[in-house]
């Protein structure tokens, strides 16, 4: 006689999906939270909630792979949003971009294990070009080694918490 046992994958999941009542149409918003606790959806997490919920690894694959706001790799460990719009144009944000491209090892648009650069189009600081943000954290005039510096201390800041 075989048995099968339900090896639980991943805990946080397993709980989330509990706090729904392991209901199917719970779905979208079990993902939500998974991913907003995880910062991003395993095949571990998939497998359980699929698992937990009862129903098909492909049905869930679906909804996952339909929305964009669904990440299925790790984030990394700091986004640098780099404005490309008009303004920033005119000031050198395309110089600004490919010496960090350069810099973190990683285009625009990609992310590595420590960085992800993003275009973003005007960050309200038009005066102050080229304007980046990471963080939530705003930051004008911005030069490769200004950069440099910023990525750092945010970094820095971080690892203190
Ligand atoms: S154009 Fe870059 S902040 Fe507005």
């Amino acid at each position: 006689m075989v048995t099968l046992l339900n090896k639980v994958e991943d805990e946080y999941a397993k709980s989330v999906c509990l706090d729904f009542g392991n209901k199917p149409d719970a779905l979208i918003e079990i993902l939500h939270v998974v991913q907003n606790g995880s910062g991003f959806l395993s095949d571990g997490a998939l497998r359980t909630i699929a698992d937990s919920l009862n129903i098909t690894r492909a049905e869930i694959h679906g909804v996952v792979s339909f929305y964009h706001d669904f990440k299925r790799e790790a984030p990394a460990k700091q986004v640098i949003k780099i404005c490309r719009a008009e303004a920033c144009q005119a000031v050198g944000c395309d110089d600004l971009i490919s010496n960090a491209e350069t810099m973190f090892g990683v285009k625009l648009g990609k992310h590595n294990d420590d960085v992800e650069l993003k275009e973003v189009f005007c960050l309200g600081n038009c005066a102050l070009g080229p304007a980046i943000m990471i963080d939530d954290e705003l930051y004008g005039r911005v030069t490769i080694k200004r950069l440099e510096k910023i990525s750092a201390a945010h970094i820095a800041a971080k690892a203190g918490e």
